[in-house]
């Protein structure tokens, strides 16, 4: 295989394979680009290679795509347990689980994989984590910028770019080039602050949502069909908590907080009590609702 595909890439790296890392995966491969994911071990492996299969199933099944399309996808996706074979890469999506020691550590475990004299566009999926904050973990922070899709990847059209304060523009614009062109997205241009534009919006709307039915205020069935059928939201926010994944919002909720010191982001007790529980909404079967 020679040749861009689009945005001037062909070769993606993507790291974890949870629910955005397999959207990320499948949507990359879907749009013809040959796609490494890279997670932290042999079950990670087999559990991410099966959620994208069978989403690309399931998209076949909907007569979303052909079975060919799909084939196609299959065979540019490869999975590995081992951050070395990013080497290669024009661009590596990190999107593992939301925590700065987590997401720093596996920054600087890719630096030190990757050739010296490398250009390759590093980008963090983070909700609510500084962009400068984790390019300060690699050697060329200049190449460091923030992709914030959205969720389920395949279908959101919009992702937010995060230039920090040291980004070169010309990775922010090959990055830009990426996502329009090579994905199709609509970018938004975000500054590197709490929230970015969209989560500074959203996440206290959501905890707002849940402070109301922690306080018997009104049922989770009424919030939401407050806002489905008052205002025409396509998901009400408790819905969309357990889509999300309660443990993703709750530590994008908690850090958001801990930088702004806003106390519109902080995370009620509720939502803590069902993360402790494991009720993480859809991923674990139950959440605000629960799932069959
Ligand atoms: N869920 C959403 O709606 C949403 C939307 C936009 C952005 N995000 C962001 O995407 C990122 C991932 O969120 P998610 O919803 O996919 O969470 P998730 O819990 O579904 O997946 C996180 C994955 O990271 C993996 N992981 C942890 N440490 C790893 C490591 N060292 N190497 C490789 N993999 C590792 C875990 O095994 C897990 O599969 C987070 O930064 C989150 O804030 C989430």
């Amino acid at each position: 295989m020679t040749g861009a595909v689009g945005g001037g890439l062909r070769r993606l790296g993507v790291i974890g394979c949870g629910l955005m890392g397999a959207g990320l995966a499948e949507l990359g491969a879907r749009s013809g680009f040959d796609v490494v994911v890279a997670v932290s071990s042999d079950r990670s492996l087999r559990a991410g290679r099966e959620r994208v299969l069978a989403s690309l199933d399931r998209s076949v099944a909907k007569g979303r795509i052909g079975a060919e399309d799909r084939d196609a996808a299959v065979g540019r996706l490869s999975f590995t347990d081992t951050l070395g074979e990013l080497a290669d890469r024009e661009l590596i999506i990190e999107s593992v689980t939301e925590s700065h020691p987590v997401k720093a550590k596996v920054f600087a475990a890719l630096d030190a994989v990757l050739p010296k004299d490398h250009d390759v566009v590093l980008a963090t999926n983070t909700s609510s984590l500084a962009v400068a904050g984790l390019a300060a973990s690699v050697r060329r922070e200049d190449l460091v910028v923030g992709t914030h899709f959205f969720n389920p990847v395949g279908t959101m059209p919009l992702v937010e770019l995060i230039s920090s304060p040291r980004t070169a523009p010309e990775a922010a614009a090959r990055a830009e080039r990426f996502l329009a062109e090579g994905l199709g997205k609509r970018v938004v241009h975000a500054p590197d602050r709490p929230g970015f534009v969209v989560n500074a919006l959203l996440v206290p709307f959501m905890m707002s949502a849940i402070t109301m039915l922690e306080s018997g205020h009104a049922t989770a069935e009424d919030i939401d069909a407050g806002m489905t059928q008052g205002c025409g939201h396509p998901m009400g926010p408790l819905a969309l908590s357990d889509f999300t994944g309660l443990d993703t919002l709750a530590a994008v909720a908690q850090g958001l907080f801990e930088q702004s010191d806003d106390a519109r982001y902080r995370p009620p007790r509720l939502l803590l009590d069902l993360v402790t529980a494991g009720h993480l909404g859809r991923k674990s079967g139950r959440g605000f609702y629960e799932y069959a």
